[in-house]
This record gives C-alpha cells, sequence and structure tokens, in this order.
C-alpha cells in the first residue's frame, strides 16, 4: 500500500504525462468519442440525485453492524462491528466515479453486467439505472453488507440486480461457470495483485469483442501497479484507458495495433 505522500507523486506524474482532460490530440476516434460523450458529459441525471441521497443517509448512519472483513485479501481476517457511516466513507465509489460508471453504462447500454464489492450498493445501483435493461450480478462477502445494498435497491425501486454472497474465492468460478459472456465489469473488490489478476483471468472467459471491464484502484499499490501492467498486456486487450483510479479495458478487434491511454478526469 502506498503511503498518502507516494500516491500523491503518482497522480501528479499521471496528471503531467496525461492526455488534456478534453482530448485534444487524441487520435482515436474511439477514445475521442468516449472523453467527449462519457467522460466529459457534464449533464445531471435524475437518477444521480436519488442515488446520492441514498448515500447521504448512510453517511450520517452511526448504528454499527458486525461485518466480516474481508481487507484486502481473500480470507475472512475477523469480524467486527463496525458503524455504517465510516465503512461507507472507506469504501464507497466517490460519486464522481460512480456518476462516470454511470455515464459508461448509459453510453454502451451493457445487457449483462457484473460487479465485485457491492458493499452498500451505491455504484451497482448507478449501474442498474444507467442500463435498465441489463442484468446486474454482484458481489458480496458480508451478509450484513449486502442486507443494506439490498434494502438500498427496493428504496430505489430497483429489480434488476442480484446479490451473489459469499467469498469471491467460492463464488465467483461457480457462478461463470453457466453465466456466458459479459458485457460490462466492474472489478472493485479485494485490492491485490494476485487476486485482481486471477479475477481478470476468469473473466477473460466470460468476454467478447465489446465487453468493457472497469479496474478500481490500478495505483494504489506496487501489487495493483503490477496488476494493472499485466492486464493491459494482455494479448486480448486492445485498449486501455488509465484515469488514475479507475483503469478501463477494451477487447476490440478495430483497433489493429494495441494502444493505452492516460487522461485526466
Ligand atoms: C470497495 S468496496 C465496493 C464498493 C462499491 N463498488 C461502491 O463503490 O459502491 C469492496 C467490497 O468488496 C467486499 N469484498 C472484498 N474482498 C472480498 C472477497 N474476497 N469476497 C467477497 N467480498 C469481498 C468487501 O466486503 C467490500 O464490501
Amino acid at each position: 500500500l502506498y503511503s498518502p505522500l507516494q500516491l500523491a507523486r503518482k497522480y501528479f506524474n499521471y496528471y503531467l504525462k496525461a492526455s488534456n482532460a478534453k482530448g485534444h490530440g487524441v487520435h482515436s476516434p474511439f477514445v475521442f468519442e468516449f472523453i467527449k460523450f462519457v467522460k466529459n458529459d457534464r449533464k445531471h441525471y435524475a437518477d444521480y440525485s436519488e442515488i446520492e441521497l441514498i448515500r447521504k443517509k448512510l453517511l450520517s448512519d452511526n448504528s454499527a453492524i458486525e461485518v466480516e472483513d474481508f481487507g484486502a485479501g481473500s480470507t475472512l481476517l475477523k469480524s467486527k462491528k463496525r458503524p455504517i457511516n465510516r465503512i461507507a466513507a472507506s469504501s464507497l465509489k466517490p460519486k464522481r466515479f460512480a456518476q462516470l460508471l454511470y455515464r459508461v453504462a448509459k453510453y454502451y447500454q451493457p445487457k449483462k453486467i457484473i460487479e465485485l464489492g457491492t458493499s452498500f450498493g451505491i455504484t451497482t445501483s448507478y449501474l442498474a439505472k444507467a442500463a435498465p435493461h441489463g442484468i446486474i450480478t454482484s458481489f458480496e462477502g458480508s451478509p450484513s453488507i449486502a442486507s443494506i445494498a439490498k434494502d438500498n435497491f427496493k428504496k430505489l425501486s430497483i429489480s434488476n440486480i442480484s446479490v451473489v454472497e459469499g467469498d469471491f474465492g467460492q463464488t465467483l468460478s461457480p457462478f461463470l461457470s453457466n453465466y456466458g459472456e459479459a458485457d460490462l465489469i466492474f472489478i472493485d473488490g479485494n485490492h491485490r495483485r494476485d487476486a485482481t489478476i486471477d479475477y481478470f483471468n476468469q473473466f477473460l472467459g466470460h468476454t467478447h469483442e465489446y465487453t468493457i471491464m472497469i479496474f478500481d484502484d490500478i495505483h494504489w499499490s506496487e501489487g495493483m501497479e503490477e496488476a494493472w501492467e499485466q492486464i493491459i498486456g494482455h494479448e486480448k486487450v486492445t485498449l486501455s484507458i488509465d484515469l488514475f483510479y479507475i483503469g478501463i479495458v477494451f477487447f476490440r478487434k478495430e483497433f489493429k495495433v494495441k494502444q493505452h491511454f492516460s487522461i485526466r478526469f
């Protein structure tokens, strides 16, 4: 895990090297379109306020729940009581990124979506609202957290999400064995090198040319940076976009030469 100072340095480097936020000078039409219509779409969608209201409630709820702490490891460390607001503050994707995921789903309209790491279901809800004809399967190890997520889906009248409870190490592979192919995959749990590479490899067997795979916290630690390098180097990956806090990979065959972009966000 990098220290805050190391991370700040990394961010500074990324910012200097990254392409301009508007995409000037980006020669890929696909990436230019992504920047213009997805990343930089500044419309205020009504779904945003509805979901952010739920986040606000979580952030002000100091009642404690018993959680199974998976930490950054795949094995169950310990179970302990933690206040909801502290979990919400530390593990939910900030609004800016959750809303970017919303726009990705809104623009590309994936039908089959997978999320690893439901937590309280904030990003899950964004994805579900953005792709109302899609079906989202989200994985969460802690039953008490999953149960709050399911309550939130009810409050938001969302019915296209199913939550698979249990350790990813136990639930993912049997689930995938009869799942077919996913259109959008968001990996946001268990941020360790080997686990991340393992999820990538498992998902690879369930992708098609137009699948979009998104990884959270790709610069969070040396291990995650190694995993990210390995992922974007994979022969099937034809295009990758680094937004520092998240990384997006594509498998489209129209990109004849592998390309990698760092873009300011
Ligand atoms: C960063 S949070 C997900 C946040 C959520 N995507 C959002 O932005 O709203 C990661 C979640 O993954 C769960 N998790 C981590 N490792 C796990 C594992 N090996 N098996 C099952 N769940 C795990 C944790 O309990 C935690 O709730």
